[in-house]
């Protein structure tokens, strides 16, 4: 009896997958699907996002040379790319263009020990992917902790649409959003982020613009909202 349910089973989900009505709702596939559902799987999962390699997307996308090139020197591309294939969870970049870099001195990096350069590469991303649409809700949780653990944190303001990501020392505007599908968003931005646990004492040279009251300093050398 049971086997004879399995097998009608099987063979209404025959019919029901491989009906040209059924094929007609799916969106034009690349190549033929091969059906091959025991009973005991039906009803068929969701397909698995697509696999996106970072580092591919990073190179082709941009100018995004720089950061792409810390993160395979500091392998932080690798912690990456294993979070993406989380694909439950996922990930989101914030990736500063290469004229943000240029901004900034050389000696600003080459100051970091590796492990200070990982954590400020870590502290471009979200372990967790979200759409743009998600940034209004999650700036009412600032400060947000990033990939590099609790006390590296940001702040996300939305000004009317135009998103910025608040470190210490810089407050860059996400200027255009690179990739945002389930589990993967890169958001490009035009300044890098330092947190005050990296540069606590000074800003960085080529930050000057952006000068805040880091702890115990009693004045901020240049007043807040000149631009
Ligand atoms: C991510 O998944 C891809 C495809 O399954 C795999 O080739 C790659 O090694 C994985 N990378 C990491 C870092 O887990
Ligand atoms: C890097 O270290 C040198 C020597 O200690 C110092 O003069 C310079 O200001 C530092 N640069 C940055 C960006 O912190
Ligand atoms: C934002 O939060 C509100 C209420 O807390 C909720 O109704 C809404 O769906 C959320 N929006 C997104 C995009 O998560
Ligand atoms: C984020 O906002 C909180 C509360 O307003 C503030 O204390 C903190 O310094 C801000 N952090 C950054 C990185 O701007």
């Amino acid at each position: 009896m049971e086997f004879k349910a399995a097998v009608f089973t099987a063979a209404v989900l025959a019919v029901l997958l491989c009906s040209p009505a059924s094929a007609q709702k799916s969106p034009p596939a690349p190549a033929p699907v091969s059906v091959s559902i025991p009973p005991s799987l039906a009803p068929a999962p969701a397909p698995a996002p697509r696999y996106v390699d970072l580092a591919a997307l990073l190179d082709v996308a941009g100018p995004f040379h720089t950061f792409l090139g810390y993160l395979q020197k500091t392998k932080v591309i690798e912690t990456f790319q294993a979070q993406a294939n989380k694909t439950d969870e996922g990930i989101t970049i914030f990736v500063p263009k290469d004229s943000a870099f240029a901004a900034l001195k050389k000696s600003t990096f080459s100051n970091l020990t590796s492990d200070q350069l990982k954590t400020l590469l870590l502290y471009h991303a979200f372990p967790k992917y979200y759409p743009l649409a998600q940034f209004r809700n999650l700036s009412s949780l600032n400060p947000v902790n990033t990939f590099a653990g609790s006390p590296y944190t940001l702040n996300l303001t939305d000004d009317m649409g135009s998103i910025s990501v608040e470190s210490m020392w810089s407050k860059p505007k996400i200027s255009s959003s690179v990739y945002a599908t389930k589990p993967i968003a890169v958001y490009s931005i035009n300044k890098v982020l330092l947190p005050m646990q990296l540069f606590s004492k000074d800003p960085p040279p080529g930050t000057a613009r952006r000068t805040r009251r880091a702890p115990g300093m009693s004045v901020p050398r240049i007043a807040w909202g000149c631009w």
